[in-house]
């Protein structure tokens, strides 16, 4: 740890543990969960790294997580952020092979320091090398989004059928339906502004449908009747979901991966998972990750950095923000919904 800084800028949780409640990943105002501070730059323990930032992004889950709604506790007074691209600038025991490498990581595994903070603390194995031609903006946005459209599509595609992907606006969406495309796999879009309806259709998606549009559940009945999809993709899992499934064929999985609002949909029809087969089931890239074999992994992972590469996927940034400034913009930086918002140090 020579040369480098004894503290840094972080923005730390102020939570701690589970809050018990479940009100989807949108805040009014970021100092409710968090706070900036400067704190000791953390150590790196065996098979650990130090990463220094140069960009990190903001997910939906980085939002449940503050907010104490997602899958694992928050630690009070530990950086918020999973998700980033930086340098490595240490090592522990184990982990030299990454040293002075740019990679693309997750802040995870235990005694892990989130990637909103100069530095960044974080097992070596939630690290990905970064190829070259591989910007730092899509380099900060390389995991979460891109490994979850490969393993999501990889199920459509093994399923067979047309697919159907809700929240399509979002930057995972964007990803699933270009995938979908080059995999000639027909795409059923839902998104709630019928100003993305053009641009979507632009991207590949063979159907894209308004859920604001009084008679979406027949218009979709009638896409269904055609297109037959056998597997949704939804991250909103509310009671238009609900009547999405119920219009799919027989054999069709509703696949829960996202919670975008907080409404819980109630199940009208039973009968349908007895007699037409269906299921309802969800997705969770860490499950994935912690079942999916290295060498499919690494496949996967180097197929991903191709696709950023040669710009079949891109990162759409919708507002930049300096450390300093997330605690103040994070909630209207946030407003503005057509791409990410990423931190720079
Ligand atoms: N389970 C997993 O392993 C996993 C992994 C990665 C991501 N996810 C989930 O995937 C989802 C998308 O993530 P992201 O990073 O791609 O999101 P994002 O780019 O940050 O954007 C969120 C998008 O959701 C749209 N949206 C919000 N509420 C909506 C609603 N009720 N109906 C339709 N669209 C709605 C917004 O659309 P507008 O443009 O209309 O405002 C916005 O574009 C999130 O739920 C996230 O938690 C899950």
């Amino acid at each position: 740890m020579t040369n480098l800084p004894q503290t840094m800028k972080a923005v730390l949780q102020t939570g701690d543990g589970y809050s018990g409640t479940a009100t989807g990943p949108a805040i009014a105002d970021a100092s409710d969960y968090l706070e900036s501070a400067t704190i000791p730059v953390p150590v790196p323990g065996k098979g650990q790294v130090l990463v220094r930032l140069r960009v990190a992004s903001v997910n939906p889950s980085d939002l449940h997580f503050i907010k104490g709604e997602y899958g694992q506790p928050r630690i009070k007074g530990t950086p918020a952020g999973f998700e980033g691209c930086g340098d490595v600038v240490a090592c522990g025991d184990g982990a030299d092979a990454l040293m002075g490498q740019r990679v693309a990581f997750v802040a995870g595994g235990p005694g892990a320091s989130g990637a909103w903070a100069e530095y960044a603390l974080t097992d070596a194995s939630m690290c990905i090398p970064l190829r070259p031609d591989v910007s730092d903006e899509d380099g900060s946005a390389q995991i979460v989004n891109p490994l979850t459209a490969m393993a999501m599509i990889d199920i459509a595609e093994k399923a067979g059928g047309a697919v159907v992907i809700s929240a399509a606006t979002s930057q995972l969406g964007k990803l699933m339906i270009s995938l979908a495309k080059d995999k000639g796999i027909p795409s059923i879009a839902m998104v709630r502004r019928s100003d993305a309806v053009a641009p979507l259709k632009a991207l590949g998606a063979d159907e894209v449908l308004v859920t604001t549009d009084t008679d979406v559940v027949e218009q979709f009945a009638a896409v269904s009747r055609t297109l037959k999809p056998i597997v949704f993709l939804d991250a909103v899992s509310d009671q238009l979901s609900e009547q999405i499934f119920v219009h799919m064929p027989n054999g069709a999985r509703w696949v829960s991966y996202g919670k975008l609002v907080p409404d819980l949909p109630k199940l009208t029809q039973m009968g349908q998972l007895i007699f037409m087969s269906k299921r309802i089931e969800g997705f969770w890239l860490t499950r994935w990750m912690m079942t999916t074999p290295r060498e499919d992994q690494a496949r996967v992972v180097g197929e991903v950095q191709a696709r950023f590469a040669d710009g079949r996927w891109k990162t759409d940034i919708a507002a930049r923000l300096p450390l300093n400034d997330v605690v103040s913009g994070l909630a209207d930086a946030l407003k503005k919904t057509d791409g990410k918002v990423i931190i720079t140090p």
